[in-house]
């Protein structure tokens, strides 16, 4: 079995191995209050195993006498000090439970499976980018890397262990190495970051934390448009100076809302106005508002697609891979749903590596890959 715990749902899932890169997976998702993502770290373990026993319960096939191994995937920067153990370094991408930072995540999730009988053994600790390998290579052996560019961003590759300086062990083979990029230049020393990233920041809960990833992932692209919204409005240059209380509210200005903004190509900009109208409540809008608004949505969108094909370039780079067939495994709403943002990310690259390396690189969707991923990975585990 598998846990996803860290985009948007928690999913559960159970997966069985066909071979030949063939597998069936049974999956349900369920919601994680904001109550939960900021409370105390026992409730959402507790709250975890339930939706596990649930699932147990209403899919039945399961053979109750013998441990189920499951692979948990925890989205969140960690100290893993083996396969199935390890300690959280921080929270991210708005979840902030107390008596979790500092604590193996896996010990605390196994005692409230212990505390409700639920005979399940977490064979393996997996982070979505590693997930994201492993299932894609179940079927594409070639696989060169992992990334999500979800709620969160982030990637995985794989490493020659001569070169982990951390790893005392034999070092004739390779390690997958979860990046955590997104904690990338927190000194902020390289980030190109502008003021609309700046007031951001600061009002996220983990200030001066996870700044690369801020500029990439679907969590924060809406906010920091907002705030150059709000600039404009107040140097009187979008809706004749005006602002609404919706607008002015922070977080309210969806991600979602900038790929709607991306697709219309109304000849009035139409399903624009209805955003900034009907759902912000902007009082009016001319269609030169509709068209700076969709420009800026446009800025932020190609910004960060620029952003992260840097990332990818740089570890094709470190590992020498330039210049070979490369599969880039990614999941996550923004690479799926974003218009464009494959195809900007793809114009990025040619300009970093040139047009013949870029040719030989090939993103592709690998839509809820970390269920998978983890399972193949707990189930190795826990054969060894
Ligand atoms: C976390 C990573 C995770 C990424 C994508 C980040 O906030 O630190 O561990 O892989 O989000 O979910």
């Amino acid at each position: 079995m598998a846990l996803d715990l860290g985009g948007t749902n928690l999913r559960v899932c159970h997966v069985t191995l066909l071979g030949n890169g063939e597998h069936t997976i049974r999956q349900q998702k369920y919601v994680v209050s904001e109550e939960l993502k900021t409370g105390p770290m026992r409730n959402l373990c507790d709250f975890i195993a339930d939706c596990v026993d649930s699932f147990l319960t209403e899919n039945g096939t399961i053979d109750s006498d013998s441990t189920i191994q499951l692979g948990y995937t925890f989205s969140f920067p960690v100290l893993q000090t083996s396969i199935n153990r390890g300690v959280l370094k921080q929270w991210t991408k708005g979840f902030n439970c107390s008596g979790a930072v500092g604590k193996d995540v896996t010990i605390l999730l196994q005692d409230s499976f212990r505390r409700k009988n639920i005979n399940v053994n977490i064979a393996a600790i997996v982070n979505d980018t590693v997930g994201t390998l492993m299932a894609y290579a179940y079927k594409h052996p070639d696989t060169t890397m992992g990334v999500i560019m979800g709620t969160g961003f982030n990637a995985s590759y794989y490493e020659d262990m001569n070169k982990v300086k951390k790893w005392t062990g034999k070092t004739d083979q390779e390690m997958v190495i979860n990046m955590e990029c997104g904690a990338f230049d927190c000194e902020r020393r390289v980030l190109p970051l502008t003021v609309y990233d700046n007031k951001m920041d600061r009002e996220s809960i983990n200030v001066h934390q996870q700044l690369y990833e801020k500029m990439v992932a679907g969590m924060y692209l809406g906010e920091i448009t907002r705030n150059a919204l709000i600039e404009l409005i107040d140097r009187q240059l979008l809706f004749n100076g005006e602002s609404s209380k919706d607008l002015n509210k922070i977080w309210s200005f969806e991600t979602a809302y900038m790929s709607s903004i991306e697709v219309d190509e109304t000849e009035d900009l139409c399903d624009t106005a209805h955003i900034l109208e009907s759902v912000l409540s902007i009082p009016s809008t001319t269609l030169a508002d509709r068209q700076i608004v969709k420009k800026v949505c446009n800025a932020v969108g190609v910004r960060a697609a620029r952003l992260a094909s840097c990332h990818i370039a740089g570890v094709l780079k470190h590992t020498g891979k330039v210049g070979q067939d490369c599969i880039i495994a990614i999941d996550g709403s923004l690479f799926e749903f974003y218009p464009k943002f494959e195809k900007n990310m793809g114009t990025a690259l040619a300009a970093i590596l040139g047009e013949q390396a870029r040719s030989k690189v090939k993103f592709d969707l690998a839509r809820d890959g970390s269920g998978l991923g983890a399972a193949i990975i707990a189930m190795i585990a826990a054969k060894n």
